[in-house]
C-alpha cells in the first residue's frame, strides 16, 4: 500500500487526521465519547470498482473494528439509475459478495439491503418536510446526472434526501465515502440541524463525513474521475486476460521512450500509488523523471501490483461463491440489527413529530 494516507473529516470545523495504511494498521484517533458508529452504503448499479473500493469500501472494512459499523446496499438509490428487476437483483448479490471478499466481516459489521428496513422512505418524507428546493437544486450530482441524459425523475431529484434519511436513521457519527458525496453529506447535515431545530436539539445526531484525501478522485482509465457512469472502470474483481488488456489502454500521451514523462496527471502514477509500497511508488516517479522506459512497461507494473493486491480477495471471493446460502444469511442477519437500530430512532421522532404518542 502507498505510504502516508490522509483523511479530511467534514464536519463544522473542517479538521484533518492522519492515519497511516495498510487496513487496520493502526487506531483511528477517537473522534466521539461513545462507541462510534459508522455507516456507508454502496449502490448496486454496476460492478464495483478501484474508485469505489479505495473511496468507500476499504476506509469502510478498516473502521469495522473501531465502533459500531453498518454498511449497506443501496438498492433504492439504484432504482433511480436501473430499471431491471433482474438485474438489480444480480447486482445487489454480486455486491454482497464482493463487499464480503474484500474484507467487510459480518461478525463487526451489520450488513444489509436498504430495502429490507423500509422504514428509511418514512424518515426520507419527515426530513423532505423540512428541506428546502434550494437545497436540492444546487446539488451536483442531480445536475450531472441530467447533463449525462438520466430523467429527472423525482427520485433523482429527492437522492440526498433519502441518503439522509439512510445516515440519519441509525444515529450514525462517521460515514466514509469518496469525495463526489461530501456535498450530499452536508445536505444531511443540514437536514439533521433543521430537525433538531424544530423538534428539538438531539433528536437526530450531525454526523461526520470521511473523506480519503489521497483517494479522494480515483482516475479511471481515461484520466477523468473513474466511475461507472462514465465507462472508465477497473473492476474489483475480473477475468484475468480481459483486466490486463484494460489496464493496457489507461490513457498515456505520446513521449518517446528515452524521454522523461510528465508525473503531473498521470494517471498511471495515481492508479499505482494506490497498490504499491512507497519505495516502489517513488521508485516509478523517479524512472518517469529520468526517462529511458515506455508507458507499456509502467502498466505492466502496475497489472501486477493491481493483481497482487486482490488476489487474497479473489480466493475469498470464490470460497464464498462456493457456499450458495451464506450471503443470503448474512443479509438476513444484517437486516434485523439493522431494523431493531432503525425502529429505536424512529420511534423518537414519530412521537416529537406528533405522528404518534
Ligand atoms: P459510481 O460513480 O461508479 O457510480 P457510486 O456512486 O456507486 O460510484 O459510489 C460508491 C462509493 O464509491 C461512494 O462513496 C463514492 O464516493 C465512491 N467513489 C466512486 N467513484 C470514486 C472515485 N473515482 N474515487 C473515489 N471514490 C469513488
Ligand atoms: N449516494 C451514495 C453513492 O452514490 C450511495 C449511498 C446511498 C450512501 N446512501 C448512502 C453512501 C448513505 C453513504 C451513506 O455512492
Amino acid at each position: 500500500m502507498a505510504g502516508t494516507s490522509l483523511f479530511i473529516l467534514i464536519s463544522q470545523v473542517d479538521t484533518q487526521y492522519e492515519f497511516r495504511n495498510p487496513i487496520l494498521e493502526k487506531k483511528p484517533p477517537r473522534l466521539h465519547a461513545a462507541p462510534m458508529r459508522i455507516l456507508t452504503g454502496l449502490q448496486p448499479s454496476g460492478k464495483l470498482h478501484i474508485g469505489n473500493f479505495f473511496g468507500a469500501m476499504e476506509p469502510a472494512i478498516r473502521l469495522q473494528s473501531h465502533g459500531d459499523a453498518y454498511y449497506f446496499i443501496a438498492n433504492y438509490h439504484a432504482m433511480t439509475s436501473l430499471h431491471d428487476g433482474p438485474a438489480l437483483l444480480a447486482n445487489t448479490h454480486e455486491l454482497a459478495v464482493d463487499f464480503l471478499a474484500c474484507g467487510l466481516d459480518p461478525g463487526k459489521a451489520v450488513f444489509f439491503r436498504q430495502s429490507d428496513v423500509p422504514e428509511v422512505n418514512e424518515l426520507a418524507w419527515i426530513l423532505s418536510t423540512v428541506c428546502p428546493m434550494g437545497l436540492l437544486e444546487r446539488c451536483h450530482s442531480f445536475k450531472d446526472k441530467v447533463a449525462k441524459g438520466i430523467a429527472a425523475n423525482h427520485a433523482l431529484f429527492a437522492y440526498p434526501v433519502l441518503m439522509a434519511a439512510d445516515i440519519l436513521l441509525y444515529d450514525s457519527n462517521l460515514v466514509p465515502v469518496g469525495k463526489d458525496q461530501k456535498q450530499h453529506l452536508e445536505v444531511t447535515r443540514d437536514l439533521a440541524v433543521k430537525i433538531n431545530e424544530a423538534l428539538g436539539e438531539g433528536t437526530l445526531t450531525v454526523p461526520d463525513a470521511l473523506i480519503r484525501d489521497d483517494t479522494a478522485v480515483v482516475p479511471g482509465i481515461d484520466g477523468q474521475k473513474m466511475s461507472k457512469s462514465y465507462g472508465n472502470t477497473i473492476p474489483l474483481f475480473g477475468e484475468e486476460k480481459q483486466m490486463r488488456k484494460l489496464m493496457m489502454k489507461i490513457v498515456s500521451d505520446s513521449t518517446p521512450v528515452e524521454d522523461p514523462k510528465p508525473t503531473e496527471n498521470s494517471a498511471i502514477l495515481g492508479l499505482y500509488k494506490l497498490f504499491a509500497s512507497e519505495a516502489d511508488y517513488q521508485t516509478m516517479v523517479q524512472s518517469f523523471l529520468n526517462g529511458g522506459a515506455g508507458y507499456g512497461s509502467y502498466k505492466t507494473q502496475l497489472w501486477e501490483a493491481y493483481w497482487n493486491y486482490f488476489t487474497p480477495m479473489r480466493q475469498r471471493r470464490e470460497e464464498i461463491l462456493a457456499d450458495p446460502g451464506y450471503v443470503d444469511d448474512v443479509l438476513q442477519q444484517g437486516a434485523l440489527r439493522a431494523r431493531e437500530t432503525a425502529s429505536k430512532v424512529l420511534t423518537c421522532i414519530r412521537k416529537a413529530t406528533g405522528l404518534s404518542r
